[in-house]
Protein backbone atom coordinates (compact mmCIF):
# COMPACT_ATOMS: atom_id res chain seq x y z
CA UNK A 1 0.00 0.00 0.00
CA UNK A 2 1.10 3.33 -0.71
CA UNK A 3 2.85 5.66 1.90
CA UNK A 4 0.55 8.79 2.71
CA UNK A 5 3.13 11.78 1.48
CA UNK A 6 4.12 14.61 3.50
CA UNK A 7 5.90 17.68 2.77
CA UNK A 8 7.26 19.33 5.82
CA UNK A 9 8.85 23.12 4.97
CA UNK A 10 11.07 24.01 7.98
CA UNK A 11 12.06 20.03 9.03
CA UNK A 12 15.11 20.83 10.49
CA UNK A 13 14.19 23.35 12.60
CA UNK A 14 12.59 22.99 16.06
CA UNK A 15 8.66 22.30 15.59
CA UNK A 16 9.37 20.97 11.95
CA UNK A 17 12.06 18.19 13.26
CA UNK A 18 9.26 16.82 15.86
CA UNK A 19 6.64 16.59 13.30
CA UNK A 20 8.02 15.15 10.70
CA UNK A 21 9.23 12.79 13.41
CA UNK A 22 5.81 12.09 14.38
CA UNK A 23 4.39 11.46 10.95
CA UNK A 24 7.52 9.17 9.98
CA UNK A 25 5.95 7.11 13.20
CA UNK A 26 2.54 7.58 11.82
CA UNK A 27 3.50 5.93 8.99
CA UNK A 28 3.86 9.28 6.37
CA UNK A 29 6.82 9.27 3.54
CA UNK A 30 8.09 12.50 4.61
CA UNK A 31 9.64 14.91 2.53
CA UNK A 32 11.87 17.86 4.73
CA UNK A 33 12.89 20.88 2.54
CA UNK A 34 14.43 23.33 4.71
CA UNK A 35 17.45 26.02 3.90
CA UNK A 36 19.27 24.98 7.10
CA UNK A 37 22.27 26.18 8.82
CA UNK A 38 24.05 22.99 9.07
CA UNK A 39 26.62 23.79 11.94
CA UNK A 40 22.90 24.34 13.68
CA UNK A 41 20.41 22.09 12.44
CA UNK A 42 21.90 18.98 12.03
CA UNK A 43 21.38 17.29 15.49
CA UNK A 44 18.08 18.33 14.79
CA UNK A 45 18.12 16.09 11.75
CA UNK A 46 20.35 13.51 12.72
CA UNK A 47 17.73 10.89 13.81
CA UNK A 48 15.25 12.02 10.70
CA UNK A 49 17.86 10.61 8.34
CA UNK A 50 18.36 7.68 10.02
CA UNK A 51 14.37 6.71 8.45
CA UNK A 52 14.25 5.34 4.81
CA UNK A 53 11.02 7.07 4.92
CA UNK A 54 12.19 10.40 5.37
CA UNK A 55 14.32 12.66 2.79
CA UNK A 56 15.99 16.14 3.56
CA UNK A 57 16.33 18.59 0.47
CA UNK A 58 18.08 21.49 1.21
CA UNK A 59 16.11 23.97 -0.52
CA UNK A 60 15.10 28.13 -0.01
CA UNK A 61 11.56 28.28 -0.23
CA UNK A 62 11.79 31.69 -2.21
CA UNK A 63 14.20 30.51 -4.78
CA UNK A 64 13.91 26.85 -5.35
CA UNK A 65 12.06 25.34 -8.33
CA UNK A 66 9.47 23.12 -5.96
CA UNK A 67 7.13 21.79 -8.35
CA UNK A 68 8.99 18.89 -8.75
CA UNK A 69 9.57 18.09 -4.49
CA UNK A 70 5.24 18.91 -4.33
CA UNK A 71 4.10 16.29 -7.11
CA UNK A 72 2.22 13.98 -5.45
CA UNK A 73 1.94 15.05 -1.96
CA UNK A 74 -0.99 14.71 0.16
CA UNK A 75 -0.35 16.95 3.13
CA UNK A 76 1.79 20.19 3.39
CA UNK A 77 2.92 21.58 6.53
CA UNK A 78 4.62 24.77 5.98
CA UNK A 79 6.65 25.04 9.02
CA UNK A 80 9.54 26.99 7.39
CA UNK A 81 9.87 30.69 8.61
CA UNK A 82 12.81 33.39 10.02
CA UNK A 83 10.87 33.01 13.69
CA UNK A 84 11.60 35.93 16.50
CA UNK A 85 10.38 39.07 17.27
CA UNK A 86 13.20 40.65 18.91
CA UNK A 87 15.54 40.31 15.88
CA UNK A 88 13.01 41.80 13.49
CA UNK A 89 13.70 45.07 13.91
CA UNK A 90 16.31 47.13 11.64
CA UNK A 91 18.73 45.99 8.44
CA UNK A 92 17.50 42.17 9.33
CA UNK A 93 13.70 43.13 8.43
CA UNK A 94 14.44 41.93 4.62
CA UNK A 95 15.06 38.70 6.05
CA UNK A 96 12.13 37.86 7.57
CA UNK A 97 10.32 39.80 4.26
CA UNK A 98 12.23 36.87 2.18
CA UNK A 99 11.87 33.96 4.51
CA UNK A 100 8.30 34.69 5.55
CA UNK A 101 6.58 36.31 3.02
CA UNK A 102 8.37 35.63 -0.25
CA UNK A 103 9.09 31.92 0.63
CA UNK A 104 5.25 31.33 1.31
CA UNK A 105 3.94 33.14 -1.80
CA UNK A 106 6.24 30.91 -3.58
CA UNK A 107 4.88 28.34 -2.25
CA UNK A 108 1.24 28.51 -2.59
CA UNK A 109 1.75 29.57 -6.08
CA UNK A 110 3.69 26.61 -6.33
CA UNK A 111 0.99 24.39 -4.73
CA UNK A 112 -1.93 25.40 -7.38
CA UNK A 113 -0.67 23.19 -9.86
CA UNK A 114 0.14 20.52 -6.91
CA UNK A 115 -2.98 20.96 -4.72
CA UNK A 116 -2.70 19.10 -1.43
CA UNK A 117 -5.50 17.48 0.33
CA UNK A 118 -4.83 19.60 3.19
CA UNK A 119 -2.18 22.18 3.72
CA UNK A 120 -0.74 23.29 6.95
CA UNK A 121 0.75 27.25 7.73
CA UNK A 122 2.33 27.91 10.94
CA UNK A 123 0.81 31.32 12.04
CA UNK A 124 2.24 32.95 15.21
CA UNK A 125 0.29 34.60 18.05
CA UNK A 126 2.01 37.72 16.73
CA UNK A 127 -0.06 38.46 14.29
CA UNK A 128 -2.55 39.49 17.10
CA UNK A 129 0.15 41.99 18.47
CA UNK A 130 -0.81 43.34 22.05
CA UNK A 131 -4.03 41.89 21.92
CA UNK A 132 -5.51 41.03 25.73
CA UNK A 133 -4.45 37.88 27.39
CA UNK A 134 -5.49 34.93 26.88
CA UNK A 135 -5.54 35.95 23.16
CA UNK A 136 -8.25 34.21 20.92
CA UNK A 137 -8.37 33.76 17.33
CA UNK A 138 -11.15 36.08 17.01
CA UNK A 139 -9.41 38.55 18.10
CA UNK A 140 -8.59 41.52 14.77
CA UNK A 141 -5.02 40.60 13.58
CA UNK A 142 -3.15 44.15 14.80
CA UNK A 143 0.90 43.10 14.38
CA UNK A 144 3.28 45.19 16.27
CA UNK A 145 6.22 43.77 15.14
CA UNK A 146 7.57 43.39 11.78
CA UNK A 147 8.11 39.42 12.67
CA UNK A 148 4.27 39.64 13.07
CA UNK A 149 3.42 41.94 10.10
CA UNK A 150 5.53 39.14 7.62
CA UNK A 151 3.90 35.92 9.47
CA UNK A 152 0.38 38.24 8.48
CA UNK A 153 1.59 39.33 4.97
CA UNK A 154 2.38 35.80 3.85
CA UNK A 155 -1.25 35.04 3.89
CA UNK A 156 -2.59 38.48 2.59
CA UNK A 157 -4.90 38.96 0.23
CA UNK A 158 -3.24 37.47 -2.68
CA UNK A 159 -2.36 34.28 -1.11
CA UNK A 160 -5.59 33.88 0.39
CA UNK A 161 -7.32 34.03 -3.50
CA UNK A 162 -5.07 31.10 -4.23
CA UNK A 163 -5.88 29.04 -1.29
CA UNK A 164 -9.26 29.57 -1.78
CA UNK A 165 -8.44 28.50 -5.35
CA UNK A 166 -6.92 25.48 -4.45
CA UNK A 167 -9.88 24.98 -2.03
CA UNK A 168 -12.59 25.29 -4.71
CA UNK A 169 -10.92 22.54 -6.79
CA UNK A 170 -10.62 20.05 -3.87
CA UNK A 171 -14.35 20.39 -3.06
CA UNK A 172 -15.57 19.88 -6.54
CA UNK A 173 -17.55 16.32 -7.18
CA UNK A 174 -16.72 15.77 -2.79
CA UNK A 175 -19.02 16.44 0.26
CA UNK A 176 -16.54 18.93 1.91
CA UNK A 177 -16.37 19.26 5.92
CA UNK A 178 -14.72 22.79 6.42
CA UNK A 179 -13.47 24.22 9.92
CA UNK A 180 -12.74 27.70 9.63
CA UNK A 181 -12.34 31.38 11.28
CA UNK A 182 -11.54 33.39 8.73
CA UNK A 183 -14.59 32.74 7.39
CA UNK A 184 -14.20 33.63 3.17
CA UNK A 185 -12.84 30.31 3.27
CA UNK A 186 -16.65 28.75 3.73
CA UNK A 187 -18.21 31.75 1.88
CA UNK A 188 -19.30 29.51 -0.84
CA UNK A 189 -20.59 26.79 1.06
CA UNK A 190 -24.11 25.12 0.52
CA UNK A 191 -24.58 25.02 4.12
CA UNK A 192 -22.86 27.23 7.25
CA UNK A 193 -23.19 26.03 10.38
CA UNK A 194 -22.35 28.85 13.48
CA UNK A 195 -21.14 27.04 16.37
CA UNK A 196 -21.11 29.38 20.06
CA UNK A 197 -20.09 27.77 23.10
CA UNK A 198 -20.16 24.08 21.34
CA UNK A 199 -23.89 25.20 20.52
CA UNK A 200 -25.40 25.45 16.63
CA UNK A 201 -26.43 29.56 17.10
CA UNK A 202 -27.23 29.60 13.06
CA UNK A 203 -26.87 27.86 9.98
CA UNK A 204 -28.18 28.84 6.72
CA UNK A 205 -25.76 29.49 2.87
CA UNK A 206 -23.95 33.14 2.92
CA UNK A 207 -26.27 35.12 1.86
CA UNK A 208 -29.04 34.44 4.17
CA UNK A 209 -26.79 34.43 7.25
CA UNK A 210 -25.40 37.98 6.14
CA UNK A 211 -29.36 39.03 5.57
CA UNK A 212 -30.33 37.60 9.10
CA UNK A 213 -27.92 40.82 10.59
CA UNK A 214 -26.79 37.94 13.59
CA UNK A 215 -24.03 36.68 14.91
CA UNK A 216 -22.66 35.43 11.61
CA UNK A 217 -22.66 38.47 10.07
CA UNK A 218 -21.50 40.36 13.24
CA UNK A 219 -18.30 38.10 12.61
CA UNK A 220 -18.36 39.06 9.07
CA UNK A 221 -18.32 43.00 9.91
CA UNK A 222 -15.21 42.29 12.41
CA UNK A 223 -13.30 40.65 9.99
CA UNK A 224 -13.84 42.82 7.63
CA UNK A 225 -13.16 45.44 10.14
CA UNK A 226 -16.38 47.51 10.34
CA UNK A 227 -17.19 46.74 14.10
CA UNK A 228 -15.26 46.87 17.31
CA UNK A 229 -16.08 44.02 19.48
CA UNK A 230 -17.63 40.09 19.15
CA UNK A 231 -17.99 37.90 22.60
CA UNK A 232 -16.93 34.23 22.27
CA UNK A 233 -15.31 31.97 19.99
CA UNK A 234 -16.94 30.68 16.67
CA UNK A 235 -16.30 27.74 14.32
CA UNK A 236 -18.10 27.35 11.13
CA UNK A 237 -18.18 24.80 8.87
N1 LIG B 1 8.62 28.04 18.36
C1 LIG B 1 7.63 28.84 18.72
O1 LIG B 1 7.45 29.15 19.91
C2 LIG B 1 6.68 29.41 17.67
C3 LIG B 1 5.64 30.24 18.11
C4 LIG B 1 4.76 30.74 17.16
C5 LIG B 1 4.92 30.42 15.82
N2 LIG B 1 5.95 29.65 15.43
C6 LIG B 1 6.07 29.34 14.01
O2 LIG B 1 6.25 27.95 13.88
C7 LIG B 1 7.12 27.66 12.80
C8 LIG B 1 8.29 26.80 13.25
O3 LIG B 1 8.98 27.48 14.30
P1 LIG B 1 10.31 26.90 14.94
O4 LIG B 1 10.39 27.40 16.33
O5 LIG B 1 10.41 25.44 14.68
O6 LIG B 1 11.40 27.69 14.09
P2 LIG B 1 12.90 27.24 13.70
O7 LIG B 1 13.66 28.50 13.44
O8 LIG B 1 13.45 26.27 14.69
O9 LIG B 1 12.67 26.46 12.34
C9 LIG B 1 12.33 27.10 11.13
C10 LIG B 1 13.06 26.35 10.05
O10 LIG B 1 12.65 26.92 8.79
C11 LIG B 1 13.80 26.92 7.93
N3 LIG B 1 13.59 27.95 6.91
C12 LIG B 1 13.48 29.30 7.08
N4 LIG B 1 13.30 29.91 5.92
C13 LIG B 1 13.31 28.94 4.95
C14 LIG B 1 13.19 28.97 3.54
N5 LIG B 1 13.05 30.14 2.88
N6 LIG B 1 13.23 27.81 2.86
C15 LIG B 1 13.40 26.62 3.53
N7 LIG B 1 13.53 26.54 4.88
C16 LIG B 1 13.49 27.70 5.58
C17 LIG B 1 14.97 27.25 8.85
O11 LIG B 1 16.22 26.85 8.30
C18 LIG B 1 14.60 26.49 10.11
O12 LIG B 1 15.20 25.21 10.15
C19 LIG B 1 7.55 29.00 12.22
O13 LIG B 1 6.73 29.28 11.11
C20 LIG B 1 7.29 29.98 13.35
O14 LIG B 1 7.03 31.27 12.84
C21 LIG B 1 6.84 29.14 16.33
Amino acid sequence: MAHTRSIVTGAAGFIGSHLAAHLIARGHEVVGIDCYDPAIKRANVAALLASPRFRLVDADLATADLGPLLAGADYVFHQAAQAGVRASWGDSFATYAHHNVLATQRLLEALTAHPPRKLVYASSSSVYGDAPLPMRETARPQPVSPYGVTKLAALDAAAEALTLEALERLRRGRTTFIIAHRLVTVRAADMIVVLEGGRIVEQGAHDVLVARGGYYRRLLDLQNGRVGHVAAAPVSA
